[in-house]
Protein backbone atom coordinates (compact mmCIF):
# COMPACT_ATOMS: atom_id res chain seq x y z
CA UNK A 1 0.00 0.00 0.00
CA UNK A 2 0.99 3.53 -0.99
CA UNK A 3 -0.21 6.41 0.86
CA UNK A 4 0.60 9.94 -0.73
CA UNK A 5 -0.16 13.04 1.49
CA UNK A 6 -2.92 15.22 -0.22
CA UNK A 7 -3.09 18.93 1.57
CA UNK A 8 -2.57 22.25 0.70
CA UNK A 9 0.06 22.95 3.17
CA UNK A 10 1.97 19.85 2.36
CA UNK A 11 1.87 21.34 -0.62
CA UNK A 12 3.20 24.67 0.50
CA UNK A 13 6.17 23.42 2.25
CA UNK A 14 6.84 21.11 -0.61
CA UNK A 15 6.92 23.86 -2.62
CA UNK A 16 9.41 25.80 -0.22
CA UNK A 17 11.51 22.77 -0.20
CA UNK A 18 11.62 22.39 -3.85
CA UNK A 19 13.01 26.03 -4.69
CA UNK A 20 17.04 26.21 -5.04
CA UNK A 21 16.81 29.43 -3.13
CA UNK A 22 15.86 28.00 0.24
CA UNK A 23 18.27 27.98 2.80
CA UNK A 24 19.65 25.11 4.63
CA UNK A 25 18.18 26.07 7.88
CA UNK A 26 14.90 26.32 6.43
CA UNK A 27 15.15 22.85 4.43
CA UNK A 28 16.13 21.27 7.42
CA UNK A 29 13.17 22.43 9.48
CA UNK A 30 10.62 21.23 6.81
CA UNK A 31 12.12 17.96 6.26
CA UNK A 32 11.90 17.89 10.52
CA UNK A 33 8.30 19.43 10.37
CA UNK A 34 7.14 17.02 6.75
CA UNK A 35 8.56 14.23 8.45
CA UNK A 36 6.27 14.74 11.71
CA UNK A 37 3.53 14.63 9.84
CA UNK A 38 4.47 11.93 8.07
CA UNK A 39 4.61 9.74 11.53
CA UNK A 40 1.55 10.57 12.33
CA UNK A 41 -0.22 9.25 9.28
CA UNK A 42 2.05 6.12 9.72
CA UNK A 43 0.99 5.45 13.08
CA UNK A 44 -2.76 5.82 12.24
CA UNK A 45 -2.94 2.68 12.64
CA UNK A 46 -1.37 2.27 15.80
CA UNK A 47 -2.28 -0.50 18.28
CA UNK A 48 -3.56 1.21 22.00
CA UNK A 49 -4.04 0.16 25.42
CA UNK A 50 -6.45 1.28 28.13
CA UNK A 51 -4.62 3.39 30.97
CA UNK A 52 -6.87 5.05 34.45
CA UNK A 53 -6.19 8.44 34.57
CA UNK A 54 -6.73 10.85 37.05
CA UNK A 55 -7.83 13.88 35.43
CA UNK A 56 -8.17 17.58 38.11
CA UNK A 57 -12.00 16.41 38.09
CA UNK A 58 -12.19 12.67 38.17
CA UNK A 59 -10.58 9.71 37.12
CA UNK A 60 -11.06 7.75 33.50
CA UNK A 61 -9.60 5.17 31.05
CA UNK A 62 -7.44 7.19 28.50
CA UNK A 63 -5.58 5.43 25.23
CA UNK A 64 -1.95 5.02 25.21
CA UNK A 65 0.21 3.02 22.70
CA UNK A 66 3.62 1.44 23.96
CA UNK A 67 6.68 3.81 22.31
CA UNK A 68 8.80 0.53 22.95
CA UNK A 69 7.38 -1.10 20.10
CA UNK A 70 8.82 1.39 17.79
CA UNK A 71 11.90 1.77 16.22
CA UNK A 72 12.98 4.48 13.32
CA UNK A 73 15.59 3.63 10.91
CA UNK A 74 17.56 6.22 8.85
CA UNK A 75 18.97 5.49 5.49
CA UNK A 76 22.23 7.63 6.53
CA UNK A 77 22.98 10.25 5.22
CA UNK A 78 20.14 12.27 4.14
CA UNK A 79 17.50 10.03 6.01
CA UNK A 80 19.07 11.69 9.80
CA UNK A 81 17.00 14.76 8.69
CA UNK A 82 14.04 13.28 9.19
CA UNK A 83 14.49 11.64 12.86
CA UNK A 84 14.09 15.09 15.13
CA UNK A 85 10.61 15.23 13.57
CA UNK A 86 9.59 11.83 13.91
CA UNK A 87 10.85 11.88 17.91
CA UNK A 88 8.87 14.59 18.38
CA UNK A 89 5.66 12.01 17.71
CA UNK A 90 7.27 8.95 19.69
CA UNK A 91 10.04 10.22 21.90
CA UNK A 92 10.94 7.04 23.45
CA UNK A 93 11.64 4.61 20.16
CA UNK A 94 14.54 3.31 19.74
CA UNK A 95 16.91 4.02 16.87
CA UNK A 96 18.77 2.42 14.04
CA UNK A 97 20.75 3.31 11.67
CA UNK A 98 21.70 1.64 7.75
CA UNK A 99 24.32 3.68 5.94
CA UNK A 100 24.36 3.58 1.93
CA UNK A 101 25.34 5.52 -0.54
CA UNK A 102 24.16 5.16 -4.46
CA UNK A 103 27.00 4.48 -7.07
CA UNK A 104 26.88 7.88 -8.90
CA UNK A 105 27.36 5.79 -11.91
CA UNK A 106 25.45 2.45 -11.56
CA UNK A 107 23.27 3.93 -8.92
CA UNK A 108 23.02 0.62 -7.37
CA UNK A 109 23.32 1.02 -3.25
CA UNK A 110 26.45 0.45 -1.75
CA UNK A 111 26.51 -0.56 2.13
CA UNK A 112 28.95 0.93 4.62
CA UNK A 113 27.05 1.02 8.41
CA UNK A 114 24.47 -1.26 9.82
CA UNK A 115 23.51 -0.96 13.63
CA UNK A 116 20.56 -1.81 14.79
CA UNK A 117 18.54 -1.31 18.27
CA UNK A 118 18.74 -4.79 20.35
CA UNK A 119 15.87 -6.84 19.80
CA UNK A 120 14.64 -5.12 16.52
CA UNK A 121 12.63 -8.18 15.37
CA UNK A 122 9.80 -7.38 18.13
CA UNK A 123 9.59 -3.92 16.59
CA UNK A 124 7.65 -2.17 14.23
CA UNK A 125 10.12 -0.36 12.36
CA UNK A 126 9.47 2.83 10.25
CA UNK A 127 12.42 3.32 8.11
CA UNK A 128 13.24 6.43 6.85
CA UNK A 129 14.72 8.35 3.33
CA UNK A 130 13.79 11.38 2.05
CA UNK A 131 14.21 10.50 -1.55
CA UNK A 132 12.57 7.39 -3.03
CA UNK A 133 14.17 7.24 -6.61
CA UNK A 134 15.19 4.08 -8.29
CA UNK A 135 14.02 2.35 -5.08
CA UNK A 136 17.20 0.31 -4.88
CA UNK A 137 18.30 1.94 -1.27
CA UNK A 138 14.89 1.68 0.15
CA UNK A 139 14.53 -1.82 -1.13
CA UNK A 140 18.40 -3.17 0.14
CA UNK A 141 17.53 -1.18 3.39
CA UNK A 142 14.12 -3.37 3.97
CA UNK A 143 16.36 -6.91 2.76
CA UNK A 144 18.71 -5.78 5.90
CA UNK A 145 16.18 -5.06 8.22
CA UNK A 146 14.46 -8.78 7.24
CA UNK A 147 17.94 -10.53 7.69
CA UNK A 148 17.52 -9.21 11.04
CA UNK A 149 14.06 -10.65 11.55
CA UNK A 150 11.84 -7.81 11.46
CA UNK A 151 8.14 -8.53 10.40
CA UNK A 152 6.46 -5.05 10.48
CA UNK A 153 8.37 -2.30 8.29
CA UNK A 154 6.55 1.23 7.02
CA UNK A 155 8.70 3.08 5.04
CA UNK A 156 8.58 7.17 4.92
CA UNK A 157 9.77 9.33 2.26
CA UNK A 158 9.34 13.03 1.76
CA UNK A 159 9.15 12.53 -2.17
CA UNK A 160 9.34 9.76 -4.29
CA UNK A 161 9.48 8.47 -8.18
CA UNK A 162 6.58 6.43 -9.43
CA UNK A 163 9.89 3.96 -10.08
CA UNK A 164 10.97 3.81 -6.67
CA UNK A 165 7.37 3.00 -5.44
CA UNK A 166 7.20 0.34 -8.05
CA UNK A 167 10.17 -1.34 -7.04
CA UNK A 168 9.37 -1.85 -3.33
CA UNK A 169 6.05 -3.34 -4.06
CA UNK A 170 7.64 -5.65 -6.19
CA UNK A 171 10.18 -6.60 -4.06
CA UNK A 172 8.72 -6.07 -0.53
CA UNK A 173 5.25 -5.90 -1.20
CA UNK A 174 3.79 -6.09 2.68
CA UNK A 175 5.87 -3.06 3.51
CA UNK A 176 3.36 0.16 3.26
CA UNK A 177 4.90 3.55 1.87
CA UNK A 178 3.79 7.25 2.56
CA UNK A 179 4.74 9.35 1.28
CA UNK A 180 4.49 13.61 1.08
CA UNK A 181 4.62 14.08 -2.62
CA UNK A 182 5.15 11.81 -5.77
CA UNK A 183 6.98 13.07 -8.37
CA UNK A 184 7.11 12.97 -12.15
CA UNK A 185 9.58 10.66 -12.56
CA UNK A 186 14.11 10.05 -13.29
CA UNK A 187 15.95 11.86 -15.38
CA UNK A 188 18.79 10.21 -17.26
CA UNK A 189 21.21 10.05 -14.45
CA UNK A 190 18.76 8.96 -11.89
CA UNK A 191 17.81 12.22 -9.80
CA UNK A 192 13.95 12.66 -9.41
CA UNK A 193 12.16 15.44 -11.48
CA UNK A 194 11.32 18.06 -10.87
CA UNK A 195 12.61 16.44 -7.22
CA UNK A 196 14.54 19.12 -5.06
CA UNK A 197 18.18 18.32 -6.10
CA UNK A 198 20.48 16.05 -3.68
CA UNK A 199 19.03 15.81 -0.73
CA UNK A 200 21.80 14.61 1.36
CA UNK A 201 23.77 17.86 0.10
CA UNK A 202 20.95 20.05 1.00
CA UNK A 203 20.30 19.40 4.53
CA UNK A 204 24.23 19.75 5.36
CA UNK A 205 25.46 22.19 2.84
CA UNK A 206 27.91 20.08 1.61
CA UNK A 207 27.79 21.69 -1.98
C1 LIG B 1 20.03 9.41 -1.77
C2 LIG B 1 18.75 9.32 -0.96
C3 LIG B 1 18.46 7.84 -0.97
C4 LIG B 1 18.91 7.43 -2.35
C5 LIG B 1 17.72 7.31 -3.24
O1 LIG B 1 21.12 9.06 -1.02
O2 LIG B 1 18.87 9.87 0.32
O3 LIG B 1 19.14 7.11 0.02
O4 LIG B 1 19.78 8.46 -2.83
O5 LIG B 1 18.05 6.81 -4.48
P1 LIG B 1 17.60 5.37 -4.99
O6 LIG B 1 16.14 5.24 -4.67
O7 LIG B 1 17.88 5.41 -6.46
O8 LIG B 1 18.43 4.33 -4.27
P2 LIG B 1 22.62 9.22 -1.55
O9 LIG B 1 23.08 7.99 -2.22
O10 LIG B 1 22.72 10.49 -2.33
O11 LIG B 1 23.45 9.31 -0.20
P3 LIG B 1 23.48 10.47 0.92
O12 LIG B 1 22.16 10.44 1.64
O13 LIG B 1 24.62 10.03 1.77
O14 LIG B 1 23.72 11.79 0.22
N1 LIG C 1 18.81 11.14 -4.20
C1 LIG C 1 18.58 12.45 -4.00
O1 LIG C 1 19.01 13.03 -2.98
N2 LIG C 1 17.86 13.12 -4.92
C2 LIG C 1 17.36 12.52 -6.01
O2 LIG C 1 16.69 13.18 -6.82
C3 LIG C 1 17.62 11.15 -6.20
C4 LIG C 1 18.34 10.48 -5.27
Amino acid sequence: MEKILDHPLIKHKISILRDEKTSTKEFRELISEISMILCYEALSDAKTYDKKIKTPIKETIGKVIDENNYAFVPILRAGMGMVDGVLRVIPNARIGHIGLYRNEETLEPVKYYCKLPKNIKDKEVILLDPMLATGGSAVSAISMLKQDGVKRIKFLCIIAAPEGIKKIKEVHPDVDIYCANLDEGLNDIGYIFPGLGDAGDRIYGTK
